[in-house]
């Protein structure tokens, strides 16, 4: 068996990708880095590599992570600017035993020596998105914080090895430093080969307080199926940060374990995800919540029109 699950309706192509890799007999972090690749180079996703929201300086600080789940190996970047595919670096940093987390100039300096490639990677329409939401803010007495959605990944190859990957932008206009779960192990990723993996998207500062990934691959490993792990620990933790702190923030969360089986859940209305097996095509699910529980629903051929169509529309200035 091999198959992989990913966040939100922008990993469709990547997952497509990374399947006919596994179908072809390639391995799980292949598959992982070609398909994070595909969204971090597509211009129009807002949250993930070129054309990804800017931080309130208007610079592009990219977040990324990669997990070996045979040999437990993580490597991370964060806050890495003007790179062009933050995974690949992350990839490469996970092979280190040392010095496997860099941030800032310090990653830039590891990727520039290691010759990733270089790209400016804020888009003209991530700048106009900046310009007006600077006018907004002037406006309105409104959060400046908002947009993170991470793409995350998990990928079982038919040697049963599994990986999780990561990348994103973070909060559209964070503080420049600000990192989020995304490359934060045991929060926005964890995998174990022996177990399943799983990946986070939602308000980074929330899903660090609940490690929410290493619990739901440990839920996993103790005989929940995927999906009884995720519901878990996502009712948990939603209804502990409510009662302890009065609101939780977005929390969204994708799990496959290593016989291939899925599980999504999501405090939140209108949750996307992608998904591909040996036995089932790649496809867009949309999750709903009915009497506190999490219930899947193929996206329909409207839902994925309008999706792109609203991504990618002309984006005037206000
Ligand atoms: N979940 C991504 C972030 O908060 O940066």
């Amino acid at each position: 068996m091999w198959g992989m699950i990913a966040t939100w309706r922008m990993a469709l192509e990547g997952i497509t990708k990374g399947a006919e890799l596994l179908e072809n007999g390639k391995c799980a972090g292949d598959a992982i880095e070609e398909a994070i690749k595909e969204v971090e180079d597509f211009p129009y996703y807002k949250s993930v590599g070129y054309g990804g929201l800017p931080n309130e300086e208007m610079e592009v600080e990219l977040d990324a992570a990669y997990m070996d789940g045979d040999t437990l190996d993580v490597g991370c970047v964060a806050a890495i600017k003007d790179f062009k595919n933050p995974i690949s670096i992350a990839r490469r940093l996970s092979i280190e035993k040392v010095n496997s987390m860099l941030v800032g100039a310090g990653a830039e300096k590891f990727a520039h020596k290691e010759g990733f490639e270089r790209k400016n990677m804020l888009s003209d329409r991530a700048k106009i998105h900046y310009e007006n939401k600077i006018k907004k803010l002037k406006k309105e007495d409104i959060v400046p914080y908002d947009g993170h959605d991470t793409v995350g990944m998990v990928s079982l190859d038919k040697n049963r090895k599994m990986v999780v990957g990561t990348s994103t932008s973070g909060l559209f206009m964070k503080k420049k430093g600000r990192v989020g779960d995304s490359p934060i192990a045991g929060s926005g990723f964890y995998v174990d080969s022996e177990i399943g993996g799983v990946t986070a998207t939602g308000l980074g500062e929330d899903l660090m307080k609940c490690c929410i990934s290493y619990e739901v691959v440990r839920l996993m490993g103790e005989g929940f199926s995927p999906q009884e792990a995720c519901d878990r620990a996502v009712s948990k933790f939603d209804a502990k940060l409510k009662s302890r702190r009065n609101k939780a923030g977005d929390m969204s969360i994708v799990a496959m374990n290593n016989k291939g089986e899925w599980g999504v859940a999501t405090n939140i209305e209108g949750f996307s995800f992608a998904v591909v097996t040996e036995n089932e095509p790649p496809k867009v699910y949309l999750t709903k919540i009915i009497n506190n529980k999490c219930v899947h629903e193929v996206a329909s051929k409207e839902w994925l029109d309008d999706y792109m169509k609203t991504r990618t529309m002309p984006l005037e200035r206000k």
